[in-house]
C-alpha cells in the first residue's frame, strides 16, 4: 500500500494485482499527483488541516480513482500535464467524503487507522473535509476547462444526494433494489464516472470514448461499492481497514438485506423490523442476520450482481483504443468484485 503512495518501483514479477499494474504503469505521474496532493493538502493558518490531513491521506488508501483518471487520460492519448491536476482532484474529492462519510456513519476506523472522528472529532472531519472539498475545486479550476469543471461539480453533488438518499432509507425496510442502485450510483460510481470521463476529456478524446469511459466507470463504481458492501459483512477488519458490521450496526439496507428481507417469514420480517427498522439490536443480532443471508443465498446472489456490472463495465471499453492501459482496465472490473480490501 504504501508504495502506491511513494510511487516506489515495484518488483513487476510480484505484481499480480490489476491496481498494482495499473500503478506501475502509471507511476511518474502518480509520483507527480501524490506531490501536488501533499502540496495541496497543507494549511498555513489552521495546524488542524494537516494533522487530519497527514492522518489520513498518510495512510494511504488504494489511490483507485485518480489512476482511473490517468489511465484514462493516457488511453487516450493524452501528453499534456492537467491529468495530473485532475487525478489530484478526484483523490481530494474522495478524501473529503470520507471525513464527512465516517463522521454520518459513526465509524471508528479507516484505512487501517482509527478514523479522525474518533481521534480529533466530528467538528474537525467536516470542517477540514470542508477544506479539502474547496481545494479541488481550486485544482480543477487551473484546467481552464468548463466543461472538466461542469462534469466534476457534478459529480459532488451527486455524492451529496446519494449520501443522503441514503440517510433517509437507512431503517426503511421497504427500501429495494431500485433505490438501492440509486443510492450506490450517487454516493460511490458518480465519482468514478466523472473520473474517467474527465480523463477522456482533457485529452480530447472522440464523444464516444468520452461516453464509453462514463460508462465504465459507472458500472465499474457500482460494481466496486456492491462488493464493498458484501465485505461489510464477509471481509476480514484486518484486510479491509475498517469495521466489519458497520452497516448492519448503522441500519443500512444493503444489498444483502434487501434480498433477505425481501424472501423474509413472518418471524424473520419482524428480526428485521426489530434491529433495522427500530434499531434494537441485542448480542447475536449479526450473527442471526448473516445465518438468514445465508439461508437465502443473498450474499453470493450480491456476488454475482457485482460481477454483472463487472462485466457491463468491461463490454464498455471495445470502442476505446487497444492498449496495455486498456487491458488494464478490463482486469481492473474484475478484480474489483474479487478483492479482499
Ligand atoms: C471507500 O473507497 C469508499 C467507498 C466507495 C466504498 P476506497 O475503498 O477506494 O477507499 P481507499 O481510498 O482505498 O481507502
Ligand atoms: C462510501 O460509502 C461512499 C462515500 C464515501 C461517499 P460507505 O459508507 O458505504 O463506505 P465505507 O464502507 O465507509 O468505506
Ligand atoms: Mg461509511
Ligand atoms: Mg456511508
Amino acid at each position: 500500500m504504501s508504495s502506491l503512495v511513494t510511487g516506489s518501483v515495484m518488483d513487476s514479477a510480484t505484481i499480480t494485482k490489476p491496481h498494482e499494474q495499473l500503478a506501475q504503469a502509471l507511476a511518474p505521474e502518480m509520483v507527480a499527483v501524490n506531490t501536488l496532493i501533499t502540496q495541496r493538502m497543507a494549511s498555513e493558518h489552521a495546524p488542524r488541516i494537516p494533522q487530519v490531513t497527514t492522518h489520513l491521506v498518510g495512510a494511504g488508501g488504494k489511490r483507485l480513482r485518480p489512476m482511473l483518471t490517468l489511465a484514462a487520460a493516457k488511453l487516450c492519448g493524452y501528453t499534456g500535464e492537467h491529468h495530473i491536476r485532475l487525478a489530484a482532484t478526484v483523490e481530494f474529492i474522495h478524501t473529503a467524503t470520507l471525513l464527512h462519510d465516517d463522521v454520518v456513519d459513526e465509524s471508528g476506523q479507516r484505512r487501517g487507522r482509527p478514523t479522525a472522528n474518533l481521534l480529533w472529532d466530528n467538528k474537525s472531519s467536516v470542517l477540514v473535509g470542508d477544506y479539502l472539498f474547496s481545494r479541488s475545486f481550486q485544482l480543477m479550476v487551473e484546467t481552464g476547462s468548463l466543461r472538466v469543471l461542469d462534469i466534476l461539480a457534478n459529480a459532488s453533488a451527486t455524492i451529496a444526494e446519494g449520501e443522503v438518499l441514503q440517510l433517509t432509507a437507512a431503517s426503511d425496510l421497504d427500501t429495494d433494489e431500485g433505490v438501492y442502485l440509486q443510492i450506490v450510483r450517487g454516493k460511490t460510481a458518480a465519482l468514478f464516472s466523472a473520473a474517467t470521463q474527465v480523463g477522456g476529456v482533457i485529452a480530447a478524446a472522440p464523444e464516444d470514448q468520452i461516453a464509453a469511459l462514463y460508462d465504465y466507470g459507472d458500472a465499474l463504481g457500482i460494481a466496486f461499492q456492491i462488493a464493498d458492501d458484501l465485505l461489510d459483512y464477509q471481509g476480514d477488519a484486518a484486510a479491509i481497514g475498517k469495521n466489519v458490521g458497520d452497516d448492519f450496526r448503522e441500519r443500512k439496507l444493503t444489498l444483502p438485506v434487501i434480498k433477505a428481507v425481501a424472501q423474509a417469514t413472518p418471524d424473520e420480517r419482524s428480526f428485521w423490523e426489530r434491529t433495522i427498522g427500530k434499531g434494537r439490536q441485542e448480542d447475536g443480532d449479526l450473527g442471526h442476520a448473516l445465518s438468514l443471508m445465508n439461508k437465502y443465498g443473498t450474499l453470493e446472489a450480491t456476488r454475482i450482481d457485482a460481477v454483472q456490472w463487472a462485466d457491463k463495465a468491461k463490454s464498455k471499453l471495445v470502442v476505446l483504443p487497444d492498449h496495455p492501459i486498456r487491458t488494464m482496465l478490463n482486469d481492473l472490473a474484475d478484480y474489483v468484485v474479487a478483492r479482499l480490501t
